[in-house]
């Protein structure tokens, strides 16, 4: 892994990119009054309803609730992870990401990508050559387009094929990792391994050695197989290739596929320094790159059928490789769309995958997200759905998916019997265990809803029999994606006003006041839940000079406050714009808190002093307070 980016880089970038420029490069904005707006790139929309506000440096769509900064942006609407986000940001400024120097080690896999990417390279060119493989493709109704789009190739039935077309294959060397004493090979450099890796010098000589480093390069990215100390071959052999590629598009693996009938039909790289299975999807980057306003995604069981569905233009298929859906996997899809539609066989195999990807989008669901389910006719896969019946009638059958709600219910009462007391009771306590594993929210109520009505009780009398929603930070990913939703969510943009988050809305729109004001001493005790993020944010304002509002919003990323944080720099608070006015509200607000702390403990003490008597200390503390409280009041 690289170091760490310093703050203080991210600080300077968020400074730099002006949210206008960044978002206007990628949307056109149009200025009305003091802000910008377009048709928001998150949701389709005929009139405008997507807002940027410069001096917040903000976006906020009315519409579907989108929102965020600069950076933000870039993530959502380029689909990039916070890091890539953070580089792609700085390239538009000619700027370099420095890294801070820790125990990390240096990261040695960029020459394993470039290798897959030459292997690949080379299965496409050997597809051309094959007659056979091509007929394969044609037989199963593919187009060379869709080949081409999924950058399927074909390996030929040789034991050393890899190491000895990379070996040869003309490569250009780039100039900073050559080395300098070492002795000329046609090898790219970029195929060797890390300098740990080689032979010590004197071992072999020319091209022996090379083909050597190759190879230990080759076995490291999973491509060979070591048969025994220093013999290798071929992991793949006369196979379709389908390379997979992760979220930005870099090859990180392949399937592949036997043309005629053998075992195993299909064979997957092994578990790399760029591979891991249970965490990537297969298609999810060609979907990304077939549409931007990817509104749903439907996960298959195979490769084959992610490419044939992409034939027929339903370009929003991934696969998971040959394993069940991971939760990891379902919120990577949650990032990307609120909507996840599970496709599996009818079959008995088909509906365990499925019950195994109920439980682990679980944990990730949140309100705005929904997943689906959609159960084939017997003995029919996507691929030969598809192929027999065509885009329309199959898109038809995916507004028929069951919901999550539907699904988990049926399951489990199929599994008692319902037209007994007992087997009434015996839902609830199957259910019982799920629903513990969902988050508060809209989509906790309605199951727990429909749930009671299947069992016949009142929903307060199911709810006490309930398990508490866990508290976000226990979820399996807090930073889940609060994905844009279609429909109005009130809800999500209303936030109650009280003292703490006008002082923390406040603060957030006008970083200055933390240098005006300090906060009241008497609140460090405070037990008010929140009033940490008041004093970190007051902290870190003081610590670091001139930071804005979108930069301080970035040190929350993908913590629990970074919703709320969210939502209160959205928060267009009345009369904050004029000076005055302004530290009038802040300081109203920090003594309304202050007074609240101080009657709060008053109280406690009290009712420690009828119950169990006070200590010496504790009672002048409460002359003290009450002497506070009278004068405040
Ligand atoms: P299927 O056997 O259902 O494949 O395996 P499929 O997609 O219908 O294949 P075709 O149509 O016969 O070509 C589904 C997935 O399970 C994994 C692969 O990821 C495959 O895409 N699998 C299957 C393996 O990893 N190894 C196998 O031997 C078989
Ligand atoms: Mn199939």
């Amino acid at each position: 892994m690289a170091g760490r980016i310093p703050q203080s880089f991210i600080d300077d970038l968020i400074a730099r990119a002006d949210i206008i420029d960044v978002v206007g490069a990628r949307v056109p904005l149009k200025k009305r009054g003091k802000e910008y707006i377009a048709c928001c790139p998150f949701h389709n929309e005929k009139t405008p309803s997507f807002t940027v506000n410069q001096s917040k440096q903000f976006y906020h769509c009315f519409g579907c609730g989108a929102h965020g900064t600069a950076l933000g942006f870039v993530m959502e609407f380029d689909r990039l992870e916070f890091v890539d986000a953070v580089e792609s940001l700085a390239a538009t400024y000619h700027l370099e990401v420095p890294r801070e120097q820790g125990e990390t080690k240096p990261d040695d896999r960029g020459p394993l990508y470039e290798l897959l990417n030459q292997a690949a390279d080379a299965y496409r060119a050997e597809l051309k050559n094959s007659p056979r493989a091509v007929q394969y493709l044609k037989g199963r109704g593919l187009s060379g387009d869709v080949a081409k789009t999924f950058s399927l190739g074909y390996a030929p039935d040789s034991w050393d094929f890899l190491s000895q077309t990379l070996i040869s294959s003309p490569h250009p060397h780039p100039p900073s990792s050559r080395d300098d004493g070492s002795p000329s090979t046609t090898v790219p450099d970029v195929a060797l391994p890390p300098a740990s890796m080689q032979s010590s010098p004197g071992t072999g000589e020319g091209k022996s050695v090379s083909l050597r480093d190759l190879q230990i390069s080759l076995l490291r990215a999973g491509m060979l197989i070591e048969k025994t100390a220093g013999k290798f071959y071929d992991r793949f052999r006369d196979r379709i290739m389908f390379p997979i590629r992760d979220r930005r598009g870099r090859i990180i693996g392949f399937g592949g596929r036997i043309l005629d009938k053998g075992e195993p039909k299909y064979l997957n790289s092994p578990e790399t320094p760029l591979f891991h299975k249970g965490q990537e999807l297969y298609g999810l980057y060609e979907a990304q790159q077939a549409s931007h306003k990817l509104t749903r995604i439907m996960v298959v069981e195979g490769y084959m059928d992610v490419v044939a569905l992409a034939q027929h233009g339903i370009t929003y298929a991934v696969a998971t490789l040959g394993t069940a859906t991971s939760s990891e996997q379902i919120s990577r899809i949650f990032r990307v769309v609120p909507e996840v539609i599970f496709c599996f066989d009818g079959d008995r195999a088909g509906r365990a995958a499925a019950w195994k990807a109920l439980e682990n989008t679980l944990p990730v669901l949140s309100d705005g997200v929904q997943a689906r389910f959609l159960f084939l006719p017997d003995t029919e896969d996507p691929d030969s759905l598809v192929r027999k019946e065509g885009r329309e009638a199959f898109e038809q059958r995916l507004l028929t998916a069951q919901p999550l709600s539907d699904f988990l219910l049926d399951h489990l009462a199929s599994q008692t019997d319902m037209s007994s007391m007992d087997g009434r009771a015996r839902l609830a306590e199957l259910a019982r265990p799920l629903i513990g594993k969902l988050g508060e929210g809209v989509f906790r109520e309605l199951l727990s809803a429909q749930l009671a009505q299947r069992v016949g009780l009142s929903l307060p009398a199911m709810q006490q029999h309930l398990p508490a929603a866990p508290p976000p930070q226990q979820q399996l990913h807090p930073e889940r994606a609060q994905r844009p939703v279609k429909q109005q969510q009130p809800s999500r943009h209303q936030v109650q006003v009280t003292p703490l988050r006008l002082a923390i809305a406040l603060l957030l729109q006008h970083p200055q006041l933390a240098q005006q004001q300090a906060l009241p001493a008497q609140l460090a005790q405070s037990t008010i839940p929140g009033i940490e993020l008041l004093f970190s944010l007051h902290q870190v304002i003081l610590q670091t000079e001139n930071v804005s509002s979108s930069a301080l919003i970035e040190r929350w990323r993908d913590s629990p406050e970074q919703d709320a944080l969210q939502k209160l720099l959205g928060w267009d608070i009345p009369d904050s714009a004029d000076k005055a006015q302004r530290d009038r509200l802040f300081s109203d607000a920090l003594n309304k808190l202050a007074l609240h702390h101080t009657q709060s403990r008053f109280e406690q003490l009290l009712e420690k002093s009828h119950l169990s008597g006070l200590s010496a200390e504790e009672k002048a503390e409460l002359r003290r307070l009450s002497s506070l409280t009278n004068t405040q009041k």
